[in-house]
């Protein structure tokens, strides 16, 4: 089972960090593959760390995906157990961090992810508001990426250049990375979506494009405050239906249809010649 799903956009606050967050906690909710979840969060900023930590006060954790990174420790002793509800733990992030991004080493996290991906259900990765080698470690590592994104006209074109990126790593470093889609986020509940930037969205991502738009609400924003899921902060909410509506009604069954490609795919790829045994 392919189940590492980086979080990308290098556009900031295009909601990355709330839809990681909310995407482990629904599918060890919802995913009827296990229960438990990994995020690593490869930002320096931290948010996700600071949230599922629990921790407000910015110390950074004494151990990080940093030194995991930097071989200092095995990716199983860099992970910590979360204060969230749900099953989740956390491979932490670092200040230091930045100091791996002005490195060129873009394929240290494939081999974390690899030793870590018979542990886990699902293994989300969060990333930083920029294309560099964090992020690039993240699309190598990934066997999935999830793109979310407001529909406006400043948001939509320089999503261009993601998507130039995700098709140099398909071609180079990571052949069997997918795009899972690209998840509308932020709407305004009162107004339609933008038609010139849809439009673009679509000409760019055709079916990539989930139809479940996530909507500005204020559920979503308080819950990271008090250390929660949106699912367990308030499941009644509109932020939490649209989420559980996402991941139940579309990730999943898109999940499970393009694993079934990339089986056909790796089935159908030539057979490496056996030499003859030795006379
Ligand atoms: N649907 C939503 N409704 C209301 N607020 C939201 C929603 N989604 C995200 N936010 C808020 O918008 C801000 C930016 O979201 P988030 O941190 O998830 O974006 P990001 O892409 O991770 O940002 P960065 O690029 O800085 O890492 C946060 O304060 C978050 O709480
Ligand atoms: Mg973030």
């Amino acid at each position: 089972m392919s189940n590492v799903i980086a979080v990308v956009n290098h556009k900031g606050g295009s909601g990355k960090t709330t839809t990681a967050i909310n995407l482990a906690a629904g599918l060890t909710r919802y995913s009827d593959i296990t229960s438990s979840c990994l995020l690593i969060d490869m930002d320096p900023h931290g948010c996700a760390t600071s949230t599922l930590l629990g921790k407000l006060d910015g110390e950074p954790p004494a151990r990080s995906v940093f030194d995991v990174l930097r071989r200092a420790i095995t990716p199983h002793d860099g992970i910590t157990s979360t204060v969230y509800d749900e099953n989740i733990d956390i491979l932490p992030s670092n200040p230091s961090l930045d100091s791996m991004a002005k490195t060129q080493i873009i394929d240290r996290l494939a081999k974390v992810t690899q030793a870590l991906a018979t542990s886990y259900g699902w293994i989300i990765i969060d990333t930083p508001p920029n294309l560099g080698v964090l992020t690039q470690n993240a699309l190598v590592a990934a066997d999935y990426v999830i793109i979310p994104t407001p529909c406006t006209g400043l948001a939509v074109p320089p999503l261009r250049q993601l998507k130039a990126m995700i098709e140099q790593i398909q071609e180079r470093q990571n052949v069997w990375l997918q795009n899972l889609g690209v998840l509308i986020t932020m709407k305004d509940g009162r107004t339609p979506l933008h038609k010139d930037a849809l439009r673009e969205l679509k000409s760019l991502f055709k079916n990539d494009l989930f139809k479940t738009n996530i909507t500005t609400n204020i559920k979503i924003e308080e819950a990271p405050a008090v250390f929660r899921s949106i699912f367990s902060y308030d499941s009644g909410c509109l932020g939490a239906s649209l989420y559980r509506d996402w991941i139940k009604g579309e990730l999943i069954k898109r999940h499970k249809l393009l694993e079934k490609k990339r089986v056909e795919r790796i089935e159908s790829a030539p057979q490496p010649v056996t030499p003859p045994p030795a006379a």
